[in-house]
């Protein structure tokens, strides 16, 4: 008898293909005041959480001081699911990258007050830090909760869950890690389904959306959405 032969394992993309177009990024940078509150939260707590940009892969034990395992997540924002979550799992290293300066000013805050010693900051755009910082096969989870949903179609361009960002994704998790999706716009919510599914080295743990992990809270801005009856899809994949 035949046995299947195993799946392929996920090929690295070329680093020098662009996740991107030339000039297309998944963020504008955005206006918008820096309370007196982050930028204190910048000089008393940026020396230990926020970890400069660089080319070369970071050995992130050392970083954090410990071995444990590491989630990455994309564009947190003003930070406010990141500390929950590191707060409910002490025992995971996560590593936020974002490019708003409020925001970063604003989780500095959070993880500063709260003692937060398993979070570090990378003020950067994400797909480099993934490309530059993060070793292959070296992340235990990725989190993308509620990427700017770029509603108009000459903006579609710009939407981070696309083949090339998906297969680098897919080539930093270690097999059996996670990428954990958040959307509430439907249709940004399809193209994902049907992005990750089509990822090789990904597999669904669902069968089409999932039901929303319980270390996810549920954020402010979600709720009012849920109270104007707006749905929400989660969708959660590993890597074989
Ligand atoms: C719609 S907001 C969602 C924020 C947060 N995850 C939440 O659920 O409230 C998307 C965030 O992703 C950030 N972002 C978009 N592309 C990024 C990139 N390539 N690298 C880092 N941050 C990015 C934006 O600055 C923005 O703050």
């Amino acid at each position: 008898m035949n046995t299947p032969s195993p799946p392929p394992p996920p090929q690295a993309p070329d680093e020098a293909a662009p996740v991107f177009r030339r000039g297309v990024r998944s963020y504008v940078k955005r206006g918008g005041r820096t309370t007196e509150g982050q930028a204190r939260a910048f000089e008393t707590w940026a020396p230990r959480f926020l970890v400069p940009f660089q080319i070369d892969p970071l050995d992130w034990s050392r970083v954090f001081g410990r071995d444990a395992p590491i989630v990455l997540e994309i564009g947190f924002g003003m930070g406010e699911a990141t500390a929950q979550i590191a707060q409910t799992l002490p025992d995971r290293n996560f590593i936020g990258c974002e490019v708003h300066e409020p925001g970063v000013g604003a989780l500095l805050k959070r993880i500063g007050e709260q003692g937060l010693d398993n979070v570090r900051i990378v003020q950067h755009d994400a797909v480099q830090v993934l490309q530059h910082m993060i070793a292959p096969a070296s992340l235990d989870g990725v989190h993308v909760f509620f990427p700017d949903p770029w509603h108009k179609k000459r903006h579609h361009k710009r939407r981070l869950i696309q083949p090339p960002l998906v297969a680098l994704l897919a080539s930093r998790l270690k097999p059996g890690g996670y990428v954990h999706c958040a959307t509430d716009w439907q249709p940004y919510a399809e193209q994902m389904l049907e992005v990750l599914m089509a990822e090789p080295a990904l597999r669904n743990t669902a069968v089409g959306y999932a039901p929303r992990p319980s270390y996810r809270p549920v954020t402010k801005f979600e709720n009012r959405g849920l109270r104007l009856g707006h749905g929400v899809w989660d969708l959660v994949f590993t890597r074989l």
